[in-house]
């Protein structure tokens, strides 16, 4: 354990830009730093470092968070390991804290555990490619199965002999009978087929006879074994190591160690069933990919590939009974955020015989053509299953409801809605009432169940679901937008700019970019989770090929986000008329030469960031003069020097911005 006093020092010493600079390139501009962010795929940076407050953020992806953060999420290390790394670099000693007793004795236990699984999986594959039985049994077996060496060796997949050789080996090698027992390398059974009747049970070695796929932790160390056995119509098809001290079904991915980084570039996951998915899928070209291992996963599993992802495709074996057994799961992974596609295999066929049936150019165009989303996906199954039976189609609308209002992003709903309300034949209003009951049940049971350790405490429920109705245009489309103060005028007016004119140049950059960079570098927050959600749109969609902005905005699949767009682009809106002040005061002053879009765009755009600048400036100014007051009246003399600072440096801040604002505007 690190003591408290040295992760103070630790924070206090490491330089937020220069750890991520061993990681990364970052190029300074303006207050902050700037780079490809590492967590998903781009070629213009959205990635920003604040040295002056120690943070990090991508506004393509959304990751954020401080140093230690950082090397965490990039290392997919503990917390502790992270703050070891960091230390590492400044020279700074930890001194671990004393363990009790008891905490010492779990820590060894733990270590031992790992090393023994270390040693066991080097010595699983020696066996397969080293020895005769390894090869013609075990070897020949997955080469007959499809599998390239390159993969086998990646993968580490290994071979346990026909008899008890492991533990033999492992004793000979120095190693504690009973961590074997505890690791579950080794079991002890009264059905010991090497037990002789008049000496006591002796242990066997549990994977014997089997091709060994090791599992690893997501930093990549074995923590438990599946091994498949060779034989046809075996009752056990595979075997799996015991849950441990270091190990626990419910929490580990097989195959994350391998996907992690494709994972987090791509930002999409696969999900399948079996080992045997994973490794082939990865032999055809698809390395994001994960398995859970036959059973439904647990919230655990989600969280881990939450950290990595928010886009989950999973892949259904076509057996219709599977399929319904699988979509109950589901629904906690769109309560956890999760954006849910599927794949629907053909009939019979797995992940692994569908890859190597097809090349992989075609096994990866399969998986694009054929992903849908999970709740049309669900609704056309149900309905399908239901016929013309009224009783069972609102027995198909009250699930498919259901569904809905688990998932936590508003936007995200509202497009659910729309299209469900198509498929289902059902009005928007009336699934929405259905949506809000549902939420508003669920939130008063989270208020009065005040226990605090329950997963989703109340006060992680920010929206209730009264506010929401009033937040919420039914009829987006006689909607027009009204601003509610200066401040969302301000902001309306730069999102109107990026939609339209996002990808033009100006100076060495683009409008978008050049928004993105200043709304970052002043440290301003959009608040309304639309606004946020176009800002992060545009950083993620930015360097796709052929990419225009109000195209990409106007026909964007989220229809809130399109019918903003669209109103923003119309001549309808006219909150922003500085475009045509601007024309005419210019063709006045220089008739002779009219101005290229990019020419006014270069006053445009920072003008807009100023008035933002001014409007917050402003609503700081009104705060901080009611606190002074509130300090003068209670006599609080620090209180008050403090606000008298902040004021007086808003003043100056406020001054500036009116000079460069009107030199632009009086010219
Ligand atoms: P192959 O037959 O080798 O292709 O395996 P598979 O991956 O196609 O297996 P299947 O689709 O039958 O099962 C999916 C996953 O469930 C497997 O990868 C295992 O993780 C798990 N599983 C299957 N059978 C057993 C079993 O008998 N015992 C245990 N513990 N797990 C199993
Ligand atoms: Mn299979």
């Amino acid at each position: 354990m690190i003591p408290r006093e040295t992760i103070d020092r630790i924070f206090a010493t490491a330089k937020i830009e220069d750890v991520i600079g061993d990681y990364m390139s970052l190029r300074r501009r303006g207050a902050n730093l700037w780079g490809n962010c590492p967590f998903h795929d781009e070629k213009t940076p959205s990635f920003s470092v604040s040295p002056a407050k120690g943070i990090y953020k991508c506004f393509g992806c959304g990751k954020a968070g401080n140093v230690v953060n950082f090397v965490m999420e990039y290392e997919q290390c503990s917390y502790a390991d992270a703050l070891r790394q960091i230390a590492k670099k400044y020279h700074i000693e930890i001194k671990e804290k004393e363990m009790t007793e008891e905490e010492q004795q779990q820590e060894n236990e733990r270590e031992s555990l790992f090393k023994v699984n270390e040693w066991a999986n080097t010595w699983f594959q020696q066996q397969l490619w080293e020895t005769e039985e390894g090869k013609n049994i075990g070897l020949a077996y997955l080469v007959q199965r499809g599998l390239r060496e390159d993969i086998i060796r990646k993968f580490q997949l290994g071979y346990s002999p026909n008899k008890n050789s492991l533990f033999y080996a492992a004793k000979k090698a120095g190693y504690q009978e009973e961590f074997l027992i505890k690791t579950g390398l080794c079991g002890i059974s009264q059905y010991n087929d090497n037990a002789d009747d008049d000496k006591p049970a002796r242990p066997f070695d549990r994977f014997r006879d089997r091709v060994i796929f090791p599992i690893f932790t997501v930093s990549g160390k074995a923590v438990a074994f599946a091994g498949r056995t060779l034989k046809k119509d075996h009752p056990s098809k595979y075997v799996n190591s015991p849950d441990s001290i270091i190990y626990s079904k419910q929490n580990e991915l097989y195959g994350l160690f391998q996907a992690k980084q494709h994972i987090a570039k791509q930002q999409m996951c696969y999900l399948v069933e079996g080992q045997m998915d994973v490794i082939s899928m990865v032999q055809a070209g698809v390395e994001n990919v994960v398995a859970s291992g036959g059973t439904s996963l647990t919230n655990r599993q989600v969280r881990l590939l939450h950290r990595l992802t928010e886009n989950v495709t999973i892949l259904y074996d076509g057996d219709p009974a599977g399929i319904h057994a699988a979509l109950r799961g589901i629904d906690m992974m769109l309560e956890e955020g999760l954006n849910i596609k599927v794949v629907l295999l053909p009939d019979g066929e797995d992940p692994d015989s569908l890859s190597r049936k097809m090349n992989a150019v075609d096994f990866q165009k399969f998986l694009q053509d054929n992903r849908q989303d999970f709740i049309h996906f669900k609704t056309n199954l149900l309905l399908k299953d239901a016929g013309n039976d009224p009783v069972k189609r609102i027995g198909v609308i009250k699930n498919i409801v259901q569904s809905i209002a688990v998932i936590p992003d508003i936007i995200a709903r509202q497009v659910y809605v729309k299209d469900c309300s198509n498929i289902l034949e059902i009005k928007e209003a009336a699934l929405l009432k259905e949506i809000n009951k549902i939420r508003r049940e669920k939130y008063d049971k989270s208020k009065t169940s005040a226990t605090p350790d329950t997963e989703k405490p109340a006060a992680e429920t920010t929206e209730t679901p009264q506010q929401e109705t009033t937040v919420v245009p039914t009829e987006s489309t006689t909607r027009t937008i009204q601003p509610k103060d200066n401040l969302e005028k301000n902001i309306l007016n730069i999102i109107q700019v990026l939609i339209k004119y996002g990808n033009f140049s100006i100076y060495d950059t683009t409008v978008g970019q050049y928004i993105l960079e200043e709304i970052q570098n002043n440290g301003i927050t959009f608040e309304n989770p639309l606004y946020e959600k176009i800002l992060q749109e545009y950083a993620l969609h930015k360097d796709d090929e052929g990419f225009v902005s109000e195209t990409f905005f106007k026909f964007h699949t989220n229809s809130y986000i399109s019918s903003l767009a669209i109103e923003l682009i119309s001549d309808k809106y006219e909150l922003s008329k500085i475009f045509g002040k601007q024309n005419i005061s210019e063709n006045v002053r220089v008739e002779e030469k009219i101005p290229t879009d990019a020419d006014r765009l270069e006053q445009l755009v920072p003008q807009l960031i100023y008035e933002l600048q001014l409007t917050i400036v402003k609503e700081k100014l009104i705060f901080v003069k009611y606190a002074l007051k509130h300090a003068q009246e209670n006599h609080k003399e620090d209180e008050m020097i403090d606000l008298l600072k902040q004021s007086m440096q808003l003043k100056e801040l406020e001054k500036q911005l009116c000079k460069l604002l009107g030199n632009r505007i009086g010219g």
